[in-house]
């Protein structure tokens, strides 16, 4: 059992959203607010439906603007998506497996942790519990429909729990310290640092998730194209960096170690979900080359320089004075490391000179094989799934 305080809060308000409460214009996740969609889409056999009488050939599935039966799986196409899924479920973890009690003990002791410290776990807090939450309204609302492989689907439906488990997981960080959930949550739209991020991300997700938008031109596979680059380069793949790299610092001093060990397996998690988003921008690209024009490229280069930018922003903004051997301005150096990294993995030349990486040990903890226990939170080995073993 966990060691916390469990003290009795007054219940919930009902969860029905008020009818009166004002959207915000620019964001449309939530689609009980969106027109009701027409009957079903004629075109499109990827939409919902699709079955077309004819048996599905591996051959004539496409990425995008497929017409093969979506609900039909094999004959695969795509392995590397499959395999990935596979993979992702071996991972499983649940957040309220892990003991958070020598992180609450830390954080109730005055002396526990310094300001500075506690700057970074309630900054990290602030973006990162609205932040999966747009990430999985962009899959749900947005991506997913407009990716016609099955394969690639089913790996969709698995990132979209994962990204359900990792806002649980920092709901449970912020309850369990008892942290002010109000000041947490809306941090989104208070700490320019973080908004500024989520307003670069917002357009991206509204474009696809606008249930008038569909594929089929090229214009229209460019904005989904870039939606898909957005997301797993520069969200997933960067926006991700600095408040990973600060817990886990933390965590190698041996404070916060509970958080830290959630915030590993999440890392591994978003690692996943941003190797399978780069193979799926590569397959797009191999099916439709007549996408990735000079002036394509160059208009997400300058999306990748943009984000650099916002995130080196909330990289200073949560750490003014150098904290647990961390400075901001080697956050400008990996910044750039991951960036370059990026562009390689799409196939784009590296926006910066040479850059070293210097946080070597944040490799180890992608790589971490979850049994080795990192910080000693858990007693069990744990792994479920895996491939079937008959012997
Ligand atoms: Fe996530
Ligand atoms: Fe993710």
């Amino acid at each position: 059992m966990l060691n916390w305080d469990d003290t009795p809060q007054a219940p919930a308000a009902p969860t029905a959203r008020p009818a009166t409460a004002t959207p915000q214009p620019s964001r449309v996740f939530d689609d009980t607010a969106m027109p009701a969609p027409a009957a079903p889409q004629a075109a499109g056999a990827a939409q919902a439906g699709g079955a077309t009488g004819q048996r599905v050939r591996a051959a004539d599935k496409r990425i995008i603007n497929g017409e093969t039966d979506v609900n039909q799986l094999v004959p695969f196409k795509y392995k590397w998506a499959w395999e990935k899924y596979l993979a992702t479920c071996a991972n499983h973890w649940m957040p309220q497996e892990i003991n958070m009690s020598r992180d609450i003990a830390l954080w109730k002791n005055p002396t526990g942790l310094t300001e500075d410290e506690r700057r970074i776990v309630k900054r990290n807090l602030g973006f990162f519990v609205t932040a999966d939450s747009l990430a999985a309204n962009n899959i749900v609302l947005g991506t997913y429909r407009h990716i016609t492989a099955p394969e690639c689907r089913q790996f969709l439906l698995r990132q979209a729990f994962e990204e359900a488990i990792h806002t649980h997981a920092y709901q449970y960080i912020v309850e369990s310290l008892d942290l002010d959930e109000s000041e947490i949550f809306n941090a989104y739209n208070e700490v320019p640092s973080i908004r500024a991020k989520d307003e670069f991300l917002i357009p991206f997700i509204n474009a696809i998730a606008d249930p008038n938008f569909k594929t089929g031109t090229p214009e229209a596979d460019q904005t989904l194209l870039k939606s898909l680059i957005v997301f797993a380069c520069l969200m997933e793949g960067l926006f991700f960096y600095v408040g990973f790299t600060q817990i886990l610092a933390l965590g190698r001093q041996n404070k916060m170690t509970g958080a830290a060990e959630q915030y590993m397996y999440i890392l591994r998690d978003e690692s996943m979900h941003c190797n399978f988003g780069i193979d799926l921008i590569n397959t797009v690209k191999l099916e439709n080359p007549h996408l990735w024009t000079p002036a394509f490229r160059e208009e997400i280069q300058e999306l990748f320089k943009k984000a650099v930018d916002l995130e080196y922003a909330y990289a200073e903004d949560t750490m003014p004075r150098g904290v647990l051997g961390l400075n901001a301005s080697m956050f400008k150096s990996y910044l750039r490391f991951i960036a370059n990294r990026r562009c390689q993995q799409i196939g784009l030349e590296p926006l910066f000179a040479q850059e070293e990486n210097p946080f070597p040990w944040m490799a180890e903890m992608i790589d971490l094989k979850k049994e080795r226990n990192f910080f000693e939170t858990r007693v069990i080995e744990y792994q479920t799934g895996g491939a079937l073993s008959w012997e």
